[in-house]
């Protein structure tokens, strides 16, 4: 090896160009991927050895070493000025330090192509987890949040216009939903990041009769790559995953849009932590929603990175190409992004309070029980249609009185369709327009009270 951890010096007469070097290294950011590609070798040595390639006592020597690299990982010793052209070549560099010769046996029988997919998707299932679990810590929140409001009754909306009224333990329960799929695209697409395509050398396989599958257990992969050629270009699980966390900001925006609504004095539905607001450093009254703006525009950032692998690996020619390098920064950032993104929606989530009150006045006027009325027709006999044109008429005269339906004398009423009687403000009435929507997935209290409970045992399962 000549430059630090170079591995490919023998066949080069010239060292590299500064600016090559500069342009060409991943050490810089593909550390992060340190640890998984140090369990990646520590296996591989093991594969090495059970193969009988190399012999017990030097596959001890490299499995030791590579287990006190692991454990040297949190002292800066390690990383203080630390130079490689990428975090393969530095660990091998680092062993062979640190144990000589037989350091230099660990890459028998594989490729960088294949330990770095390896290495990559070994660290991108236990980031994965990592998100599956926040993910659900914000649904959490949001049943804690339904909770605390169990009662509050809240407008919702169709084209941003108030539409029906909603429990609003409904509204919460959505957003529930939408995390539930969000985390069933990320356990689907774990099943075929969780496959270890080690073994598969440069881009024909190995030489050496290692026991794939041996190693794969020892590594926690549920699987081996069928096709060498495949395994060491294949970054579909990148954007894969890269997809399913888009489709995570995507929801997380659309939270972050409602609320971000619902707070302003416009609204005045809902009330912010001053802990997750920022102030003005002009306008002294201010009180800024920034975290949930941060939610809805960091979405951006990641349908980028989703686009960029894309990109990047359309048209490659089989098989590795350096290309595939770009697939770390959109990948890492994507996990560091959605990451925070879910721990600050939590806690935003966990310390909002919901003004009843307001969204109960707001749910009450603007004659958001004009279809109930309609339903109401129905129910007395007259075609649907019918009835529609009926109660547009109605609400038209409503709004010309100022009144809301339910104001309206039964003497009015009646001028529209004789049909009509008394028990028609019993209909009109909030409650009973809340209780109507008692079909499955609708917002009638008692179907509400049953999704929360299948939503809590939901989270304990
Ligand atoms: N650092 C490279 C990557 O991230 C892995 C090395 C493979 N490089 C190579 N020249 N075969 O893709």
């Amino acid at each position: 090896m000549t430059k630090s951890g170079q591995l490919w010096g023998g066949r080069f007469a010239e060292k590299p160009h500064e600016t090559f070097a500069e342009f060409n290294d991943s050490f810089k950011f593909d550390r992060r991927l340190f640890a998984a590609d140090v369990r990646a070798s520590i296996a591989h040595a093991n594969g090495l050895y059970d193969a009988r390639v190399i012999m017990y006592k030097e596959s001890r020597a490299i499995v030791e070493g590579l287990q006190v690299l692991l454990e040297s990982a949190s002292s800066h010793d390690l990383w203080d000025g630390a130079d490689a052209e990428d975090v393969h070549s530095f660990i091998e560099m680092k062993l062979i330090e640190m144990i000589g010769d037989v350091g230099r046996k660990l890459h028998t029988g594989r490729s960088r192509n294949d330990q770095v997919a390896t290495a990559f998707r070994l660290w991108l299932r236990d980031e994965t987890d990592t998100i599956s679990a926040f993910i659900r810590d914000l649904q959490s929140e949001l049943v804690n949040l339904a909770d605390r409001h169990k009662d509050a009754i809240l407008p919702g909306y169709t084209h941003l216009q108030r539409a029906q009224p909603v429990m609003f333990a409904h509204w919460c329960l959505a957003y529930f939903e939408m995390l539930r799929r969000d985390s069933e695209r990320l356990f689907d697409a774990r099943r075929r990041i969780n496959i270890m395509p080690l073994g598969s050398g440069a881009l024909a396989g190995t030489g050496f009769a290692i026991d794939r599958d041996a190693v794969a257990a020892e590594l926690g992969f549920e699987r081996i790559s069928a096709n060498s050629l495949d395994a060491v270009s294949d970054r579909d699980f990148a954007v894969e995953f890269t997809s399913a966390c888009s489709l995570i900001m995507v929801h997380l925006s659309r939270l972050a849009e409602d609320l971000i609504l619902y707070c302003s004095t416009e609204f005045g539905f809902v009330t912010l932590s001053d802990a997750v607001s920022s102030g003005s450093s002009l306008m002294p009254q201010k009180k800024n929603p920034d975290a949930l703006e941060l939610l809805r525009g960091k979405a951006g950032r990641v349908f980028g990175h989703n686009m960029s692998l894309l990109a990047m690996l359309k048209g490659l020619p089989l098989a590795y190409n350096k290309d595939m390098q770009e697939d770390k920064q959109a990948v890492f950032d994507t996990v560091d992004t959605v990451q925070i993104c879910l721990r600050a929606a939590a806690i935003v989530i966990e310390n909002a309070t919901v003004n009843e009150e307001k969204t109960l006045a707001a749910a009450t006027s603007g004659y958001l029980n004009a279809t109930e009325l309609a339903d109401y027709l129905v129910k007395k006999g007259i075609p649907f249609r019918t009835a529609h044109e009926t109660v547009g008429r109605i609400v038209l005269f409503a709004m010309e009185q100022g009144k809301e339906l339910d104001e309206l004398t039964i003497e009015a009423l009646r001028e529209f369709l004789p049909e009509i009687d008394e028990d028609v403000f019993n209909a009109l009435s909030i409650e009973s327009t809340l209780a109507a929507k008692n079909t499955l997935g609708g917002t009638s209290p008692e179907r509400v009270a049953n999704a929360l409970s299948a939503a809590k045992e939901y989270l304990e399962k």
